[in-house]
């Protein structure tokens, strides 16, 4: 799917607006503080029940309000909507007009990638961020795997629960048993994605960071230490997990460390480069979330001129008309954005159509079309 439109209600300092995106490009340009991130925060919101900033909600709801709404029209003409009351903490999520409990149920429907300048901080930084930004793309190309995924997570705070009240050997055995089981199916289905994740980054890396592709490596820690069975690891770990409380070992743990030279990406990479890196693992996976043709993945960049130069921003345009998907980028002027807009010129004059993409400006919280660039259908 695409945006087609994008409504908010109370949202940050966003005005009530309807916006309308292009299928494949929009761009938003507007000062510091005018509202470009909460654009992003809104469309974001709908995909995955949270902001990327913020887990606080009562942020999100513009002053004094104590609710808001967000709601997506794709171009089959799907209705997503997500409303938050502060005042009751009630959450409603409409699809096609129909109530739906489930915050995964709209998350079926729509893929938000985003990339922001704090981005590669957080990915690097540690691996909540790489095993969140691995789980995103399980859950839309493997669907088996959210069931397996939840079952885990209950046995493993059964299991936890058992160390931390350190309760009888029997049952904790009992829970390590189907804690081992789980962890190996959850670990087969993720080793296979992110096989099939390191398969497709060549391609990306090769666009984006053409000089060194070919040195970088990836490394998939399963969760327990590479020699050993699970099985023995817990045995060996008993003492150790009884003295911090919790599950030390199993497939919760799993990290993905990217190499160069063998050594830690992070340390030797500069900060542009390491944002293109991400730039180009996020791609690897839009590609593979489109691949598998239930959703079409949006990506969002934010404040894209952050850290790049111009043979940067012209190499990811190439990358971004390569993804074939939605991309929604802000900026803080249109300069920063010339390679790109000049390639989706080029290819209008190609293809004969009026325009490629979608410009807007934006301004204390109000979004206005920039002519030319906005085909009012
Ligand atoms: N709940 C809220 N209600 C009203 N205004 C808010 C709320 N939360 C944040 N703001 C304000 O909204 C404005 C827009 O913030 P936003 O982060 O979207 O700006 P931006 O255009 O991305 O700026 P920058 O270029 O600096 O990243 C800021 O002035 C911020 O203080
Ligand atoms: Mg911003």
């Amino acid at each position: 799917m695409s945006v087609a439109r994008l409504t908010t209600h109370n949202f940050r300092n966003l005005l009530p607006s309807t916006i309308s995106f292009h299928p494949k490009l929009n761009f938003f340009v507007g000062d510091n503080g005018s509202g470009k991130s909460s654009l992003l925060e809104a469309i974001f919101f709908l995909g995955h029940g949270k902001s990327f900033r913020t887990s606080k909600l009562e942020h999100l709801a513009t002053y004094e309000n104590d609710n808001f709404v967000v709601s997506i029209k794709d171009d089959l003409d799907l209705q997503l909507g997500l409303s938050k009351s502060l005042a009751t903490g009630k959450t409603h999520i409409k699809i096609n007009g129909e109530n739906h409990a489930r915050l995964s149920e709209l998350a079926k429907n729509i893929a938000v990638q985003i990339v922001t300048p704090e981005s590669f901080k957080l990915f690097f930084g540690g691996p909540k961020e790489r095993r969140r930004f691995v789980d995103l793309g399980m859950f839309h190309v493997k669907h088996n795997f959210s069931q397996q995924w939840r079952e885990f997570n209950r046995v493993l705070k059964q299991r936890n629960a058992c160390i931390r009240n350190n309760l009888d050997k029997a049952t904790l055995d009992y829970w390590s048993e189907l804690f081992c089981t789980l962890s190996l199916e959850v670990t087969a289905i993720r080793t296979q994605y992110v096989e099939d994740l390191i398969a497709e980054l060549p391609e990306w890396l090769e666009l984006l960071l053409p000089n060194i592709a070919d040195k970088i490596s990836v490394q998939y820690l399963r969760g327990w230490p590479q020699k050993k069975e699970l099985v023995v690891a817990l045995a060996d770990g008993y003492e150790k997990e009884l003295a911090y409380g919790y599950s030390l070992y199993g497939a919760h743990k799993f990290d993905v460390k990217f190499l160069i030279a063998k050594q830690p990406l992070e340390s030797l990479l500069s900060r542009g480069q390491q944002k293109l890196f991400l730039l180009a693992l996020t791609f690897a996976q839009a590609k593979l979330i489109a691949r598998v043709n239930r959703v079409k993945p949006i990506l969002l960049i934010d404040d894209i001129g952050a850290e790049l130069d111009l043979i940067s921003r012209k190499a990811l345009s190439t990358a971004i008309n390569k993804l074939d998907c939605q991309v929604v980028i802000t900026a803080i002027d249109e300069g920063v954005l010339r390679p790109i807009i000049n390639d989706a010129k080029s290819i209008d004059e190609e293809s004969n159509k009026k325009t490629n993409y979608h410009m807007f400006h934006v301004k204390h919280g109000g979004i206005l079309p920039v002519n030319n660039s906005v085909m009012i259908e």
